[in-house]
This record gives structure tokens, sequence and C-alpha cells, in this order.
């Protein structure tokens, strides 16, 4: 049995000393100090010797055993140290290595002229109405004055989409929607997406309009100068002037285009304004009084001034584009320089 008992001792140095990982670890511990371990074994057959021999052996199995546990633990500590390091090595970042940068977007020309626009029209209280982009016959043209077999429908050469459906043609058919919906005194803006059979350099068949109209008492062609010139002082700049030149549209009475100075030459003559030294931007008008009464509000009482503007048009001309193409083929180079 002493034999055994050295026996035993080396087998645990030489499984100690061979192991490596944390499994083959508990494994042997299992094997060696377990319940049904082997020097468990050792001390059942201590029945077996001989009654002299019981204590010798007895205390040698014991000494066996608590020098076994701390050969194990010892191991144990340097087995698991291992397996850390291991770990530290696998899981290494380089802390050095360059990042994923994500783009961050910008806003689009035209979201950038509608916001500078809104954000001069809220400083004088207006507010902001969005209508349909498919809009009934009544709405977009009929309401606005322009019956069935008018002529002024050419002006606008039409989508339909149904046989009393239409893509809007203008954003003008919102002044009907909020007449029905506000009482006045009304301010309102509407911007919006609006579509027309044309196709060039300077129009594309979807382009963008902005809406203004006021309803109030005693508002005449002079209340629409004072607006147009403050707008056009803010999109451009304090120097700019302007000057109306009269016009026709169909839901206005009178209608006016507003010229402002050339943004380019600064009203001494260029290419892009023709040498006039005048730029068209806008239209507008006294508001119909056949279009107040379809909307609802009466025309002996109250008068309206509108105005309507191209978004596009004026993008290309405040950041110098000169296809309107350019600002709807999403080209990031373009787009990359309104951050
Ligand atoms: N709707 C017109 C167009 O698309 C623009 C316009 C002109 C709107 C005069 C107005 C206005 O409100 O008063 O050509």
């Amino acid at each position: 049995m002493k034999e055994n008992i050295e026996k035993l001792k080396t087998e645990i140095l030489e499984r100690l000393g061979a192991l490596s990982t944390n499994k083959l670890f508990y494994e042997a511990q299992k094997e060696f100090l377990g319940k049904s371990g082997k020097i468990t074994a050792l001390l059942r057959e201590l029945g077996k010797a001989s009654k002299e021999d019981r204590p010798t052996l007895g205390k040698l199995i014991n000494e066996l055993k608590v020098w076994a546990e701390s050969q194990f633990a010892l191991k144990e500590k340097e087995v698991n140290q291992a397996e850390l390091l291991a770990r530290y090595e696998n899981e290494k970042l380089d802390i050095t290595m360059p990042s994923e940068t994500k783009e961050v977007g910008s806003l689009h020309p035209i979201t950038h002229i509608k916001n500078e626009i809104i954000g001069i029209f809220e400083g004088l209280g207006f507010e902001v109405f969005e209508g349909p982009e498919i809009e009934d016959d009544f709405h977009n043209f009929s309401a606005l004055n322009v019956p069935k077999d008018h002529p002024a429908r050419d002006m606008q050469d039409t989508f339909f989409v149904g046989e009393d459906l239409v893509l809007r043609t203008q954003t003008s058919p919102g002044q009907i929607r909020v007449m029905h919906s506000k009482q006045p005194p009304i301010k309102v803006l509407v911007p919006g997406r609006v579509f027309r059979v044309e196709d060039d350099a300077t129009h594309s068949p979807m382009f963008h309009q902005m809406e203004g109209l006021v309803v109030d008492k005693g508002l005449t062609v002079r209340d629409l100068y004072g607006v147009l010139d403050y707008l056009a002082k803010k999109l451009f700049d304090d120097e700019t002037k302007t000057r109306l030149r009269p016009s026709f549209f169909p839901f206005t009475e009178p209608s006016v285009e507003l010229d402002v100075t050339c943004c380019v030459c600064h009203g001494k003559g260029c290419k892009l304004c023709k040498n006039t030294g005048w730029i068209e931007v806008l239209g507008g008008g006294v508001v119909h009084p056949t279009v107040l009464k379809n909307g609802g509000i009466d025309p002996e009482v109250y008068s309206g001034i509108a105005l309507g503007i191209g978004m596009d048009r004026i993008a290309m001309l405040k950041y110098g584009i000169p296809n309107i193409k350019l600002l709807f083929d999403n080209d990031k180079r373009l787009l990359k320089q309104f951050k």
C-alpha cells in the first residue's frame, strides 16, 4: 500500500505537469480528489490492512491528501491565469485602427430655400399649410377662376390621373382649402411639389412652389408690394431693388410679377439677366373676388393678397445652379456643398 501511495504521488505530479487547460484540470481533480477518486479509494482500502499498519498508513494517506490538495490549488491558479492571458490575447483590440466614418447628410438646396422663406414669413405671423398633391378639378382650376375650356388652362400643361383628378399644377389650390377651413384674418404659406408636362434646362415635370395668402379687411396691392419687397431683401440682400410689372393670372386682379435686381451683376447687366439688370422671381396679385367667394369669404367685407414663388428657380439663382435637372440628380458632389 505504501508503494501505491508513492505511485499516486508521481502520477499526480505527472498529470499536473502535463495539463494546461481548465477542462483537463477539473477532470484530473475529480479523478484524484473526487468522491470516487483515487485517494478516496485508498482510504477505503485501509480496511484491508492489518490493525498495526492501519494508523501509519492512515496518516500517510491523509498526508497525501493534504499534499495533493495544495498541489491542485497551485495548479488551478496557474491554469486560470494562463487561460485569462490567452483570452486577453484573443480579444485584443487595436485602438489605433481608423474607425468606420459615417457621413452626415445635408439638407437639399430646395429644403434650404423652403426653410428660409418659411423663416422670413414666420416673423410676419404666417402659418404653414400643406394640401394634397393629387387635386380635383375644382380646387386646382375651377375655384381659382379657371373654368373648363377656358384658354387660361393652357398656361399649365396638366398631368391627368382620372376624369376629375390632376397632379396639382400649382400650390394655389391650397388657397381654396385654407379659406374653407379658416376664417379671416388669414396669413398662410403653402409649400409643395407641383407637376406640369414640361421638360428642359429650366423646367422639370416636378418642381416646387410656395404659395402665400393673406385675407383681411382693406388689403391692396400696396400691402402686397410691401410684403414682396421685404421678402426679396431678406431672400437676396438688403441692396436688392424690386419692381412690379403688370401680368395676368386668372385668380388675381390686378396681377403682378416681381422683378429683383440681378443677384450676379446687381443691375449692371450680365448673361444671367440677359443684360436687363432685372430678374423675374415670382407672381402675385390681389385675390380675385370670385376666388374669395369660391373660398366661402365675402368679397364685400374682405380682400386678399396672394403670391406664388417657384422655389427651384430661387435655388438656381441663389446658388448659381445652371440646370434644374442638377437639383434632382441626387449627385452627392452637388448635395455635399449644402452642409
Ligand atoms: N399659381 C401661379 C403659377 O403657378 C403662381 C401665382 C401667381 C400664385 C399669382 C399666386 C398668385 O398666388 O397670386 O404660375
